[in-house]
């Protein structure tokens, strides 16, 4: 197996609360099917058949349930992990799929929250998994300080990222999406947990970035990223799937 996917559908959901006391975030509606569907077909698009689902105990079956008629319209084989501390870091995700990553040469990592979408968004991601460089996936925001931030030396080469920054370097936000050549794992032995008890996918990140092995792809204008993790977002981007599908007649994510 050359290329692997695993999308992480753990987490608290804490922006999302009281919606998220009981129900998974990545089922909640994003107009007219669950979230996680759309992370989902970034994964399909990508033509990846072996996808590793990790998320809290108290979802599995559904997960398991739900993906039933998807693995068998899709040709995919799921394979699910447990999280069992919801607030473990995405980076702790990494270490809980590493058997799993051990037998590919490349690998997609996508957070259940994030949405994608454009006509070259499909192309884009192909070519950075036929590369040998990790990659990650940046979009302009304006509010840089609710993400992972890039900071680029004066050639535009990727130095450092920086957690939920104080002061503005950049407005390109790292997106949920990263591409990983599968031997990067061991630099996992390297990072530590952040202030709020996390393994952050940051530091991960920031260590490859050392090692001159992490490159960077601007997502640019014609690509549309929403992280869905706040009220606002799950909103507009509920209006702007309505709208594509309302107008184009296209359906966005049909998974069944
Ligand atoms: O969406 C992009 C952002 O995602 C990046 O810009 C940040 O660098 C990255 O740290 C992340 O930030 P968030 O604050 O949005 O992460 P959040 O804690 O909301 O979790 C993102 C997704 O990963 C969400 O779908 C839940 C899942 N997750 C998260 C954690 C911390 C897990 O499955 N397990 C976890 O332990």
């Amino acid at each position: 197996m050359i290329k692997k996917g695993i999308i992480l559908l753990g987490g608290k959901g804490k922006r999302l609360k009281p919606l998220t006391n009981y129900l998974s975030k990545h089922l909640l509606p994003v107009y007219n099917k669950p979230m996680f569907y759309y992370s989902l077909s970034t994964l399909i698009y990508a033509n990846i058949k072996e996808i590793l689902i990790i998320c809290n105990e108290k979802d599995l079956q559904i997960y398991k349930k739900i993906l039933i008629p998807i693995s068998k319209k899709h040709n995919i084989k799921f394979l699910f992990e447990i999280q069992k501390n919801p607030a473990g870091g995405v980076a702790e995700c990494l270490k809980i799929g590493s058997q799993f990553i051990k037998s590919c040469k490349r690998f997609v990592l996508i957070l259940g929250d994030n949405f994608f979408f454009g006509r070259e968004f499909p192309k884009i991601l192909m070519k950075a998994i036929n590369k040998k460089k990790s990659f990650v996936f940046l979009s302009s925001v304006k509010n840089p300080k609710n993400f992972g931030i890039a900071k680029f030396n004066k050639k535009n080469k990727l130095i450092k990222i920086i957690e939920k920054p104080t002061s503005i370097t950049s407005n390109l936000a790292v997106t949920g999406l990263y591409v990983y050549n599968s031997k990067s794992i061991s630099h996992l032995k390297s990072i530590k947990r952040s202030k709020r008890g996390e393994l952050e996918i940051t530091s991960f990140n920031n260590a490859l970035i050392k090692k001159n092995s992490l490159d960077y792809i601007n997502l640019g204008f014609g690509i549309t990223w929403f992280d869905l993790g706040t009220f606002s977002n799950l909103y507009e981007c509920s209006e702007f799937v309505r709208l594509q599908e309302n107008r184009k007649g296209i359906q966005i994510s049909k998974l069944i």
